[in-house]
């Protein structure tokens, strides 16, 4: 009896676990006969975002910017997906210097572009990344772009900035993956390249210190994309068109 309940049970979890491709998926609750899926799922970016965390610092400037509906649009409309780094809202608080609060719309608005790639990366994908780094963000441009490194097995991300790292995978399921960063990344393109030097220890936020020597400013050469790269600008500049083209409409409305 209890040898024949055993069976059922691990030839059931098979079957449920080599249902994708063979690919381990984990276990849905339900009966293994749901009606196929049409489509990659809707995910909802705001509720999504509402319910982990605690985001909510950067859903506001999502929501104030709309940029939310930029990153929906591309969740829900593109084969390319959209991957997101999120910083927590103890991220923003800890944040002194610079501060956000003097910025234009504008450069708030490409701050949280900024924190998006318009493609779906899985954990496994990020390997690829640091290969092709620099990678340009939602926001477009070199000075928009992220670095990344993988430092034994975890993702590194460099914005000139901010070094930070993704601390956890929040949603990770294409065409959505959502991370969460250590840090808000701020760009050179907003804050300039005179960075103060990193602090050994992670907190002392040493005031007024001399910008650092050391500090080399972009030079020319980094500007010269890879073939990846420029895959990654010309998806941008769609985006931008369609920016474009979406905000010609609203002022129609
Ligand atoms: C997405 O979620 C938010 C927050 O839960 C909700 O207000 C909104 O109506 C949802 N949007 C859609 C299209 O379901
Ligand atoms: C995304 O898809 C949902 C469900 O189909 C829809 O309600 C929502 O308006 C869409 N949002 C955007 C920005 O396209
Ligand atoms: C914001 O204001 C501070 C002084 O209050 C100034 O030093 C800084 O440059 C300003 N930042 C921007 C992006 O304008
Ligand atoms: C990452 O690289 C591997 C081989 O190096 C390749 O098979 C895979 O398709 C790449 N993934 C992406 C997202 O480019
Ligand atoms: C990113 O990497 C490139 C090439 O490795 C380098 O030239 C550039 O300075 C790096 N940028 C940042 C912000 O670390």
């Amino acid at each position: 009896m209890d040898y024949s309940n055993v069976v059922i049970a691990i030839s059931l979890l098979l079957a449920l676990s080599t249902s994708v491709n063979g690919q381990v998926i984990g276990f849905p609750i339900q009966s293994p006969a749901p009606a196929p899926a049409p489509g990659p799922q809707y995910t909802n970016l705001t509720e999504l975002l509402s319910l982990a965390g605690p985001f909510h610092t950067f859903l506001n400037y999502l929501v104030s910017t709309k940029v939310i509906d930029t990153f929906q649009e591309q969740a829900n409309n593109t084969e390319e997906g959209i991957t997101l780094f999120v910083p927590k809202d103890s991220a923003f608080s800890k944040l002194k210097k610079p501060s956000l609060l003097n910025l234009t719309t504008d450069q708030l608005k490409s701050l949280c572009l900024f924190h998006a790639l318009p493609h779906y990366y899985s954990l496994a994908d990020f390997k690829n990344l640091s290969e092709i780094s620099p990678v340009n963000t939602f926001a477009g441009g070199a000075l928009y772009s992220l670095n990344f490194t993988d430092v034994s097995g975890t993702v590194h991300l460099t914005s000139g900035w901010a070094n930070t790292k993704v601390s956890s995978a929040v949603h990770v399921t294409y065409p959505v993956a959502v991370y969460q960063v250590d840090k808000v990344l701020l760009p050179e393109a907003i804050f300039g390249t005179d960075i103060p030097p990193t602090p050994v220890v992670d907190i002392a936020p040493t005031a007024d210190s001399p910008a650092s020597k050391n500090v080399a400013a972009a030079s020319p050469d980094s500007m010269s994309p890879s073939s990846s790269h420029r895959m990654m600008s010309s998806w941008a500049i769609l985006n931008h068109l369609f920016l474009a083209i979406a905000g010609g409409f609203l002022i129609f409305l």
